[in-house]
């Protein structure tokens, strides 16, 4: 009779967030997440935003179970339940050995934690997915296949975050998504100087999800189809070559222009959609100002599905901006607003106030800032790093 054979097997690994400056916004299909344009993002450093997990797969475990930032939590989402069965199905069409056969009859665990408050309404999904997708990887073997496919069934951004530097996710056109994928257009050190400022607007207030918030753009605006048609085909081509050329004016135009297009598309979506809010919609105003003082554009500004603001920039406008920002914004707790530091900025030149005309906003309009830049892809780590002790369950 032959011997069951026992598999354990275990990985741990980072993956960072990403930032779009040409935003995904409407699918194609829902299930396989076929977006209906393309677009193009910043992978963030991992030294100020990523999701760690580990996973363990044995086959004396009674069942898949998964833990996210401390809390058990249900493995049923569809979302998830898609990336495992795509995992698994890779692993199963290459299996031949023995082990490699019991692998597939074996349960894991997973267990992930991010670095970054996931309340904030940072990218979280991207960075979890995308972490998930890469460690499963390690523990089945099947490194090789083109994993920003499977990242992408998680959460359509997760896709983005498979890859360091600068990353498109070309939409593709094939009805099973084989040509939906992300690449790597530029290094993260492409752009030396390159900054990127995370302004976390406090908020609390839960709004739309962008996966129920596209699912009514693409079913109601028509300026989300004059955009997939007519807007971001071009937009993809001008980013690209700003990105290759080190072009900041150009870049900063097209980034602000499709974050701006993205929220008219929001305005446009029946029943209307509102992300930004008053300290948003000051920070676009501070921004502008400082151009328009600049003669050039000189800072970029761009939002996501939340009031958070995102400003890219270089080094020596960066610093000008966050000192601009603790004038604007000011903060009861300054010297800690931007996270990583321990002092605040100085304070900006009477000369350089004198340049703009908006209002001192309420003290702690924004939660606190992130200075963090371009970063590297997923990372695997030891297993001094691992976050599962020798029974498989969380340390
Ligand atoms: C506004 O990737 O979160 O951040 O695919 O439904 O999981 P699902 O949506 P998600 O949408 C991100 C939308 C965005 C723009 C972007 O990141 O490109």
């Amino acid at each position: 009779m032959a011997v069951e054979s026992k598999v354990n097997r275990q990985a741990t690994c980072s993956a960072p967030v990403n930032i779009a400056v040409i935003k995904y916004w409407g699918k194609r299909d829902e299930k396989l997440i076929l977006p209906t344009n393309s677009s193009l993002s910043a992978t963030l450093d991992q030294a100020d935003l990523k999701t760690t997990t580990s996973v363990a797969l044995s086959s004396e475990f009674d069942s898949d179970r998964l833990w996210l930032n401390g809390k058990e939590e249900s493995i049923t989402n569809p979302r998830l339940q898609n990336v495992l069965q795509k995992i698994r199905s890779l692993a199963s069409e290459r299996a031949q050995t023995d082990e490699e056969k019991a692998v597939l009859d074996a349960h894991v665990h997973i267990v992930s934690v991010n670095n970054f408050p996931t309340a904030a309404g940072l990218a979280s999904s991207a960075s979890g997915y995308a972490c998930m997708v890469y460690t499963l990887a390690q523990v089945y073997g099947v490194t090789d296949y083109e994993l920003s496919k499977i990242a992408r069934v998680g959460s359509g951004s997760a896709c983005r975050s498979m890859y360091g530097g600068w990353v498109a996710w070309n939409m593709g056109t094939r009805d099973d998504g084989d040509d939906s994928f992300a690449e790597q257009t530029h290094l993260a050190d492409h752009w030396p100087g390159m900054k990127i400022l995370i302004l976390v607007v406090s908020d609390r207030k839960k709004g739309t999800s962008s996966t129920s918030g596209m699912g009514t753009s693409v079913r109601t605006s028509e300026l989300l189809q004059h955009r997939i048609t007519e807007v971001v085909p071009k937009r993809m081509a001008a980013i690209k070559e700003a990105i290759e050329a080190r072009d900041f004016a150009q870049f900063g135009e097209i980034t602000m222009r499709d974050s701006n297009q993205f929220h008219a598309v929001c305005l446009d979506t029946y029943p209307p959609i509102f992300y930004m809010n008053d300290t948003s919609k000051a920070v676009v105003q501070m921004v502008t100002q400082y151009n328009t003082m600049k003669g050039e554009v000189k800072a970029a500004y761009t939002f996501d599905a939340g009031p958070n603001a995102v400003i890219y920039a270089m080094e020596d406008a960066m610093a000008e901006i966050a000192s601009l920002t603790s004038h604007f914004f000011p903060s009861t707790t300054p010297d800690t607003f931007f996270r990583g530091t321990t002092t605040a900025p100085p304070a900006p030149s009477a000369e350089l106030l004198s340049h703009f005309t908006i209002a001192q906003q309420p003290e702690d309009s924004l939660q606190y800032g992130i200075n963090t830049q371009p970063g590297p892809g997923p990372q695997v780590l030891t297993d001094e790093e691992c976050l599962l002790d020798s029974s498989g369950l969380p340390k």
